[in-house]
């Protein structure tokens, strides 16, 4: 195992507010870097978010708005810094593109590339799409609409710099070949491969015009050009964590990222453009990219260009933030896509956590308290279904390892409620009540005993998931006297359809 890890999510564009999309990417992110944390120490991992500010989206949505693009991304980055402190995302650091850090080391590496002739000038004539801001080859447009968002597009002539992706491609089959971990899951890298097999790259348009678009990083080699987004944002990853010296090389404590966790969605920026542009920088690419799927409503994509988001601030308030972190990572295998519905977090909730989790916690509480005035017992001798139960909290850890190593949220989540129910399944046969009764003192005590450590243990795995359940749960059966609190998951509010009527 690696001795630190760096984690990245994509920065979010600031034209539109965050929505669950974006929330899902850190809340998976925030979950990796806490499960990391535990296992290398909080020192030794780094996790970056932040924003995507220049370019004609963000122009264009500060034009409406009638504010500067500077202007209106600093009103924006405060909604997205705002939800991730509410979602308990604990990321290190926030880069923003608009920032002197990140500024310099794009003008930097632009002037390195173009002495050294990965970056020319050339002519440009073709499709042009303007909200995606991407050119597009005769062969892939059909109907003057963008093959992306559908849009219109217009034929351009201009004169543009252009960076040699093509003079990379045999490398890059070659590492993405070699490096079986190096685009995850499988299914994205297979779809890389067989893109770069089937198509030869053309090199990549990374400027603008300075006419047709003022808000960016200049090129540092033409006052008339704009640094294009897409060049200017991944660069991101490195000007965060280290800077370059007087010879051009890259130094950091953080490279190579261990992992750039994106969406399906920017696979190709992030598996061809930006391992290429490192490459040709003489920096080591990143260990792994990992794109998921998408969060859907109704079989469509949810996107601010269709309108169609819901918003996580909204969701967290109704259902509470550690049900929404949950229901995210438990509803949809990681990597596919997920259809969102409110519908679909209430089973969630009323099934996982009210009832399985929520009762474990509390009717262990209840019992330390009825029968031992808060103090937990200690350990005792233990009956066969006991005996199962401590050897499922021995295997756990391992069972988490493997699931959050490939990772898989879901799988890691269904180990920990093995444990719960086996736990719940426990009290319903053992019957406390009856053992009290009947003075047997021993197996009473023995019994809740093995329960406080199901519960100890479950605190301890939900902790990357959950980290305020977990707190929580510890806080009130942590030490050798519990502190009963209000139950983990109180009845979902009035005005919620839980699908249980009467109830
Ligand atoms: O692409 N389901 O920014 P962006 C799941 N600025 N995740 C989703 C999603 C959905 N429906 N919609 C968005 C950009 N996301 C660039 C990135 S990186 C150097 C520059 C998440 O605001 C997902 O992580 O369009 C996706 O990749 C990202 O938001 C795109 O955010
Ligand atoms: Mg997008």
């Amino acid at each position: 195992m690696a001795d630190k890890f760096y984690i990245t999510t994509p920065l979010y564009y600031v034209n539109a507010s965050p929505h669950i999309g974006h929330s899902y990417t850190n809340i998976v992110a925030d979950t990796l870097a806490r499960y990391m944390r535990r296992n290398l120490g909080g020192e030794n991992v780094w996790f970056l978010t932040g924003t995507d500010e220049h370019g004609q989206k963000i122009q264009k949505a500060a034009d409406s708005a009638g504010l500067t693009p500077a202007a209106f991304a600093d009103n924006m980055v405060i909604k997205f810094k705002k939800l991730w402190e509410d979602l308990g995302i604990s990321y290190d650091d926030f880069i923003r593109t608009t920032e002197e850090r990140h500024i310099k080391t794009v003008q930097r590496i632009l002037e390195i590339l173009y002495k050294r002739r990965d970056i020319y000038q050339d002519k440009y004539e073709g499709w042009y799409c303007t909200p995606c801001e991407t050119f597009w080859p005769e062969t892939q447009v059909s109907k003057q609409l963008c093959p992306d968002c559908k849009r219109p597009i217009e034929k351009i002539s201009e004169t543009n710099y252009f960076f040699k992706l093509s003079g990379y491609q045999e490398w890059l089959v070659k590492h993405i070949e070699g490096n079986p971990k190096f685009i995850l899951p499988e299914i994205r890298r297979n779809e890389v491969l067989s893109f770069l097999k089937l198509n030869k790259l053309s090199d990549l348009c990374i400027s603008r015009p300075k006419g047709r678009l003022s808000w960016g990083i200049l090129l540092p080699f033409s006052p008339d050009h704009i640094t294009y987004v897409w060049f200017d944002a991944l660069i991101n990853y490195i000007s965060a964590v280290g800077e370059f010296d007087k010879e051009g090389r890259y130094n950091s404590r953080w490279w190579p990222a261990d992992l750039h966790l994106i969406g399906k969605d920017i696979l190709r920026q992030h598996a061809v453009y930006w391992p290429i542009i490192l490459r040709a920088l003489g920096i080591e690419p990143p260990k792994t990219i990992l794109a998921h799927g998408w969060w859907m409503i109704d079989q469509e994509k949810m996107s601010k260009s269709l309108g169609n988001v819901v918003s996580p601030v909204e969701v967290a308030q109704k259902f509470g933030v550690e049900v929404y972190r949950y229901f995210l990572l438990r509803d949809v295998p990681f990597g596919l896509d997920g259809n969102f519905s409110e519908e679909a977090i209430v089973k969630r909730f009323n099934s996982d956590l009210a009832n399985d989790l929520g009762n474990l916690v509390y009717r262990t509480l209840t019992m330390i308290e009825k029968y031992y005035h808060g103090i937990v017992p200690a350990q005792g001798k233990l009956d066969a279904q006991g005996n199962a139960i401590s050897l499922k909290i021995k295997a756990l850890p391992e069972e988490m390892r493997s699931a959050m190593d490939i990772p898989n949220f879901a799988l890691a989540l269904e180990n920990t409620w093995v444990l719960i129910n086996m736990a719940n399944k426990y009290v319903e046969e053992t019957k406390p009540w009856s053992l009290a009764k009947e003075n047997r003192t021993e197996e009473l005590k023995s019994f809740i005993r093995l329960l406080v450590d199901v519960n100890r243990e479950v605190a301890r795995q939900l902790y990357p998931f959950m980290p305020r359940t977990s707190e929580c749960i510890l806080e009130q059966i942590g030490n050798d006297s519990i502190k009963k609190g209000t139950p983990l998951f109180p009845r979902l509010p009035a005005g919620i359809d839980t699908g249980k009527p009467g109830k």
